[in-house]
């Protein structure tokens, strides 16, 4: 028996590292899927990998028209929707002053203003079934830390956080749960597209657990917050970032920005 038999999720980011590992990992759980992303290709691939057990719906998480239609295609193929697991995202760096306003637009309107269309759009079906609905949106370490160079994306990623809390209040009476989930440092087309090889290898050892998680670890949450016990967490971030937000270059001694970590480990 699975963790989310009989359930219904609508996961946005389908065609992709996070998205497509929670996809797969929601249909070894049992559940119906409607994986959401505007890369076709990609999402034809997670379908592949899915042996064909989660239906592609193509859109942006931009245009609420494409999400009401996956949240429809849910509805009419498999009766209804439990889950909401928002997790397209896009980045780009530059400081406040390099960075256009079109690509400060792009960031704010895919990972905070989408959030909130796949909310909308899936909460109706939500509220049909009842108590133990679930929204999940995919945060970042940067839902909690500054980043130089990274402000439209911080400020997407703590914007989650309100949004978030706020659904999480205005459902609190229906059994509904809405909570974030924050990685850090995920080994995914999004990191590699965005930082270069070099600071790939500085993210991974200057994070306390020295290495960077996979897709599939950050998806475990997904699976666990999903599911059936976990209806008394609401308006939660749950930081999942191998204890980079534990880090204090003060109290460290060392530049966090610039030095690896190391720690000595002894026997005794
Ligand atoms: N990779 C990391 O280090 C990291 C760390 C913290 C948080 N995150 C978050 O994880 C989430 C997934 O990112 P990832 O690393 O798996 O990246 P990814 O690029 O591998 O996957 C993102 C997916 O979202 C889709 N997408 C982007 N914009 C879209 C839109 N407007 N409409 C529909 N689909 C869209 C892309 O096509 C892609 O398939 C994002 O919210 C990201 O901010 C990633």
């Amino acid at each position: 028996m699975g963790t989310l038999d009989g359930r219904v999720a609508l996961v946005t980011g389908a065609g992709s590292g996070v998205g497509r590992a929670v996809a797969l990992r929601y249909v070894r759980a049992g559940a119906s899927v409607v994986g959401f992303d505007r890369n076709a290709d990609g999402l034809a691939r997670s379908v592949e990998f899915s042996d064909g057990a989660m239906v592609a719906a193509v859109g942006d998480v931009c245009d609420r028209a494409t999400l009401d239609a996956a949240v429809a295609t849910a509805v009419e193929r498999f009766g209804g929707l439990d889950i909401i697991a928002a997790i397209a995202g896009i980045s780009k760096t530059g400081s406040l002053l390099e960075m256009s306003d079109e690509d400060r637009d792009a960031i704010l309107g895919v990972n905070l203003v989408g959030v909130w269309n796949a909310a909308k759009a899936g909460l109706p079906a939500l509220l049909e079934r009842g108590a133990g609905g679930r929204i999940l949106a995919c945060g970042s370490i940067e839902s909690v830390l500054g980043g130089a160079g990274l402000a439209a994306y911080v400020a997407s990623k703590h914007g989650l956080i309100g949004l978030i809390k706020s659904i999480a209040l205005e459902l609190a009476r229906t059994g509904i749960t809405a909570n974030v989930i924050s990685p850090a440092g995920v080994d995914t087309e999004l990191l590699r597209a965005v930082v270069p090889p070099a600071s790939i290898a500085h993210i991974a050892h200057s994070t306390p657990v020295d290495r960077l998680s996979t897709p599939e670890e950050v998806a475990a949450f997904f699976e666990f917050m999903a599911g059936p016990e976990t209806g008394y967490m609401t308006g939660g971030n749950l930081v999942v970032d191998g204890g980079v937000a534990l880090l204090n270059s003060h109290t460290t001694g060392q530049s966090w920005a610039e030095t690896p970590v190391t720690v000595a480990i002894s026997d005794n």
